[in-house]
């Protein structure tokens, strides 16, 4: 039998997957959403793309061989074409978020979008980014310069009236959801990537693991870390707006996460897990709800931790007023005074720094380490894109032919976090043998390496132990 095309096996994968998710929708009773509905909040296990791991890898299939199909069957010079004006599309999407497009539309409905916008310069120029986001079904135009929301666009939706966020605007990313984190992406963090060329072809920071010599911290002219910098004077507006955008990234993965990341159950009574850098100590926050044996020390810069208490006070009140849940001012670049953890947990930190900061991060753990600490440490682990025998297919690589074993372009949060955090910070989502190679430098053992199931990305919960 003649081999089948790339085109053609791609087109059987599809037709396949799309069989398995109508069967799985039926069965799971969830639906199988269109582009045009615009909940008015988004409820991911309403949709079956995440019912079941096998609808999940349907539905990572599908996404990942459609935009093969795009690269395979358009002329390259069209989709490099796409891939050189992604900053424009942001840009567009920028405008449209800081100017609460997707919170006017919401009250007003399909309208003439200069007629809700209250800002004199943004009237027909919107119209013109709308629709090029529209291209990319991103709102949907119904006719001429009249847009309404869809099932992209309600995501930047704040949650507010349009008269609160005028009135004001300075709350407007006080609310749950992913709007404060794609402001942080597009506003602050953007100035990176335009500055990067200069920085990686500049002798001076080519080769520095230094927070400050990052292309964003050089395109500020920041010369302290962006952490310093949040507990300086005068920075509490950042520093909680920082926050806020971590809260919406923490949501990019499920609470079970965070639940099945340990067999925490397995734990003694009273025994202490501290999360090291643990910000205002959102992952504990679950665990603390789940888990009322375990004692909790979330320990982060003094500034951080003042506002974890608060936010804590508010919604977990017992859990810090019994003690049980305390929060600790400490640098985890100087010595760890906590020596009788149970565990140690760090999340979103290695992936900030460069090798040699994050073993001097991992050696003061270790140093306070007993022979039975465990370490977790949750970053994305990031496979090779070719099919590397030596990763476990269990690490996310375990796409069928024709696709990447990564599931390509359907699956890249882990490959853009990691450009996110050289441009940012210097710092790297790193590979197995990476991870490994750190931790064995620090006095550590990797124990183990185990996806939680349901999870986006390459989010891995490595465990480790003093070797
Ligand atoms: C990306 S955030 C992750 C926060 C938290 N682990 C989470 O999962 O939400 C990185 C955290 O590291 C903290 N951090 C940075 N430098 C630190 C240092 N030298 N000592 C302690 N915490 C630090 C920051 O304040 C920030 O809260």
């Amino acid at each position: 039998m003649a081999t089948l095309s790339h085109l053609r096996q791609l087109s059987n994968l599809i037709a396949d997957s799309v069989t398995a998710l109508e069967r799985i929708a039926q069965e799971t009773k969830t639906s199988v959403p269109d582009l045009d509905d615009a909940p008015s909040t988004y409820t991911p296990d309403a949709e079956v793309y995440g019912a079941t791991p096998e609808a999940l890898k349907a539905s990572r299939i599908i996404a990942g061989a459609g935009l093969q199909f795009a690269s395979l069957v358009r002329p390259p010079r069209e989709v490099m074409f796409d891939v050189v004006h992604a900053p424009y599309l942001t840009a567009a999407l920028r405008v449209c978020l800081e100017a609460n497009v997707t919170d006017i539309l919401r009250e007003a409905g399909p309208k003439l979008i200069a007629d809700r916008l209250r800002l004199e310069t943004l009237n027909v120029q919107t119209a013109r980014l709308m629709r090029l986001l529209a291209s990319q079904h991103i709102y949907r135009e119904v006719s001429k310069d009249t847009f309404v929301n869809n099932r992209l666009s309600v995501i930047l939706d704040t949650g507010k009236t349009v008269e609160e966020l005028f009135a004001s605007p300075e709350t407007k990313y006080h609310s749950p959801g992913f709007p404060a984190l794609y402001s942080f992406i597009m506003g602050f963090s953007a100035k990176g990537p335009p500055n990067l060329w200069e920085v990686i072809s500049n002798p001076e920071t080519a080769f520095s693991g230094e927070v400050t010599d990052s292309a964003t911290h050089r395109a500020w002219g920041l010369d302290v870390p962006m952490w310093v910098w949040y507990e300086q004077q005068g920075q509490d507006h950042e520093r909680k707006f920082f926050e806020k955008a971590l809260a919406a990234y923490n949501k990019l993965q499920p609470d079970r996460a965070i639940e099945e990341a340990y067999p925490w159950a397995d734990l003694k009574p009273g025994s202490l897990v501290v999360d090291v850098g643990g910000g205002v100590g959102s992952a504990m926050l679950v665990l603390a709800k789940k888990h009322s044996h375990l004692r909790i020390i979330v320990q982060d810069n003094e500034k951080v931790t003042g506002d974890g208490l608060q936010m804590w006070s508010n919604v977990f009140p017992e859990a810090v007023q019994s003690g049980r849940v305390t929060f600790q001012g400490h640098d985890f670049f100087k010595t760890q005074n906590v020596k009788d953890a149970s565990i140690f947990w760090m999340r979103y930190i290695l992936h900030d720094w460069s090798d040699d900061d994050a073993v001097k991060i991992l050696k003061e753990l270790r140093a306070a380490a007993q022979p039975n600490t465990v370490l977790v440490i949750l970053d994305h682990l990031l496979p090779y894109t070719f099919r590397d025998p030596n990763t476990p297919p269990v690490l996310g690589n375990d796409a069928p032919e024709p696709l990447l074993p990564t599931y390509g372009a359907g699956n890249t949060m882990g490959y853009l976090e990691d450009i996110l955090m050289m441009v940012l910070l210097n710092g790297e989502e790193r590979k197995l043998d990476n991870l490994s190679a750190l931790l064995t430098r620090a006095g550590w053992k990797l124990q183990r390496a185990q996806p939680v199931e349901g999870t986006t990305g390459f989010y891995v919960p490595v465990h480790a132990v003093p070797a």
